[in-house]
C-alpha cells in the first residue's frame, strides 16, 4: 500500500538540558524511548519514516534498526538547526511528489488520531503547509504563532527571537508540519541562519510559504498535553505522569478498577480486561495483556511480553516477565515468573522462583507449568524444566529435571526431631 506520505523525525538534537549521556531521544518512559512513541504513532499513517540523527548517531541508529526495521536513519553532522535537519532527506525524496509530516523526537504524547486529523485538516484546506499549534498559558521557549490582521498566518518567531509584544503570543508551534513536499522542497536551499541562535530554523519555511504565494494553515490542537515536549529530567517525570494519567484513565473507562491512581503505573501498551482489579503501587511496563476479572498487585511488577488469561491472580510483591498464564492460576506473594508458560488451575506457592538466568552462560530457559500444577512454597525452579500435568511440587524443593504428570517431586531433607535436645543441653 502507498500512501504517498512520509515522516520525517528530528533526533539529531543535543538535549543540553537532559544533563546525560543517553541521547535524548533514547530517554525512556515505561523502559520504552521516547523516539520509540513517536514512530509507533506515525507507523500506520506513513510508508516511510525518516529518523534524522546526530548527536550520539551510533545509539540512535542502532535503535531504530533494532526495533523499527522500516525506518531509516539518515545523518545530520554537523547539527545546523530543525531546518538544516530536514534538509538532509532532500537527496533520498529528489523525486518525492507526495506529502511530508514532520514531528520531534522528543515529543512522545501525540497521538495517532490526533496525526489522522491533522492530515485530513491539512488535504480539506488544500493545504500546501500545515503547522500544528496550541495555545499554552505559559508559552516560554516555544516559538510562537504570529499571525496577520486578517488571522492568517504571517510566520513563526523563536523565544530567543521574540519582541516583548510577540512574546505575549500564547499560540505557540507545537513542531508538528505537513507539507506537500514538490512545494515546499525549495525552501530547504533559501534558509538562512540570520537570527539569535546562528541556525537554520524549519519554521522560517511558513514566512517561505506565504511569500510564495503557497496555501500555509495552522491546525489548532485543543488538548495541548499532546505536544508536550521533553528537554529536561522535570519533564520527562511530567511526560510520563501525563501518558499514565491517560493510561489509567481508558482503562476505567473500559471497566478496570485502579484501586490508587496515584500509585499506579502503566504502560500505554498494556491490554487489561474488565473487572480486573488493579491493587495500588503497581508498576506494568512494556507490552502485557491481561484478562477480565484479574487481581494485580498489591505492589506487582510486570515487565513486559505478560499475557495472563482470565481469573488469575498477581499477587504482593510478585514480578512477572515474558510469562504466559492460563486461566484460574493464582501466584500470590512473592515470586519471580520469568521466561514461563503457566497453565490453568494452576497455584504457586510464596516465595516461588524460577531460575531463569544462567549469568555465566548468559543463557535465559524456560521453565513450563502444565494444568493443575501445585508448586509449594520457597520452590526454586531451575530452568529449563517442565512440570507435567497435576504434578505438585513439596515446599522448600530446588527443582532441576522435568516431573512426571500426577508425581511429587520433593528435595527436602528429611525432618529429625531430638526429643528433649533443648533440656539436655542446659546445665
Ligand atoms: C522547536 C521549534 C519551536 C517549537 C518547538 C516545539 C525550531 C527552530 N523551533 O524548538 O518553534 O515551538 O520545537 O517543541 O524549529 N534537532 C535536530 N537537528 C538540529 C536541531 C534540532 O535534529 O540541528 C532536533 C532535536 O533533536 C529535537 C527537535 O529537532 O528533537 C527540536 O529541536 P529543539 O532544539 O528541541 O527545538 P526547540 O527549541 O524545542
Ligand atoms: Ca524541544
Amino acid at each position: 500500500m502507498d500512501k504517498q506520505i512520509k515522516a520525517v523525525i528530528l533526533a539529531a538534537g543535543k538535549g543540553t538540558r537532559m544533563k546525560s549521556n543517553t541521547p535524548k531521544v533514547l530517554h525512556k518512559i515505561f523502559e520504552k524511548p521516547l523516539l520509540g512513541y513517536v514512530l509507533d504513532n506515525v507507523k500506520n499513517i506513513v510508508n516511510e519514516a525518516f529518523v534524522i540523527v546526530g548527536h550520539h548517531a551510533e545509539e540512535v541508529t542502532a535503535y531504530v534498526e533494532n526495533n523499527y526495521v522500516a525506518a531509516k536513519t539518515v545523518l545530520q553532522s554537523p547539527q545546523l538547526g530543525t531546518g538544516h535537519a530536514v534538509s538532509m532527506v532532500c537527496p533520498a525524496l529528489e523525486n518525492f511528489d507526495g506529502q511530508v509530516i514532520i514531528l520531534c523526537g522528543d515529543t512522545p504524547l501525540i497521538k495517532e488520531e490526533t496525526l489522522n486529523n491533522f492530515v485530513e485538516y491539512h488535504n480539506s484546506n488544500n493545504s500546501d503547509l500545515t503547522v500544528m499549534s496550541t495555545i499554552f498559558e505559559n508559552p516560554t521557549n516555544y516559538g510562537r504563532i504570529i499571525r496577520e490582521a486578517d488571522n492568517s498566518l504571517k510566520c513563526i518567531v523563536e523565544e530567543k527571537d521574540a519582541t516583548q509584544e510577540q512574546k505575549a503570543v500564547k499560540e505557540v508551534n507545537a513542531g508538528i508540519y505537513c507539507l506537500n513536499w514538490s512545494k515546499i522542497k525549495p525552501a530547504f536551499s533559501q534558509l538562512t541562519s540570520n537570527n539569535a541562535q546562528g541556525e537554520y530554523y524549519l519554521t522560517d519555511i511558513i514566512s517561505w510559504g506565504k511569500k510564495n504565494g503557497l496555501n500555509v494553515n495552522a491546525y489548532i490542537l485543543e488538548n495541548s498535553d499532546e505536544i508536550y515536549g521533553i528537554n529536561s529530567r522535570h519533564n520527562l517525570a511530567e511526560a510520563a505522569k501525563i501518558m499514565n494519567d491517560r493510561k489509567l484513565y481508558s482503562l476505567m473507562e473500559n471497566g478496570v478498577t485502579i484501586v490508587d491512581p496515584s500509585s499506579t503505573w502503566i504502560s500505554e501498551d498494556t491490554e487489561i480486561g474488565a473487572d480486573t482489579i488493579v491493587y495500588p503501587a503497581t508498576y506494568i511496563e512494556g507490552k502485557n495483556k491481561i484478562g477480565q476479572n484479574c487481581k494485580i498487585g498489591p505492589c506487582a511488577h510486570l515487565r513486559g511480553g505478560v499475557e495472563v488469561a482470565d481469573n488469575c491472580k498477581i499477587g504482593n510483591f510478585v514480578e512477572v516477565k515474558k510469562a504466559k498464564i492460563d486461566h484460574n492460576t493464582n501466584v500470590g506473594h512473592l515470586s519471580y515468573i520469568g521466561d514461563s508458560e503457566l497453565g490453568a488451575n494452576v497455584n504457586i506457592g510464596a516465595g516461588t522462583i524460577t531460575a531463569n538466568y544462567n549469568p555465566l552462560t548468559k543463557v535465559k530457559s524456560k521453565t513450563v507449568l502444565k494444568d493443575d500444577v501445585k508448586i509449594g512454597s520457597n520452590t526454586v525452579l531451575v530452568a529449563p524444566v517442565t512440570i507435567n500435568e497435576g504434578a505438585n511440587v513439596g515446599a522448600g524443593s530446588v527443582i532441576t529435571k522435568e516431573v512426571p504428570s500426577w508425581a511429587l517431586a520433593l528435595t527436602r531433607t528429611p525432618l529429625k526431631i531430638l526429643a528433649d535436645w533443648v533440656k539436655s543441653q542446659s546445665k
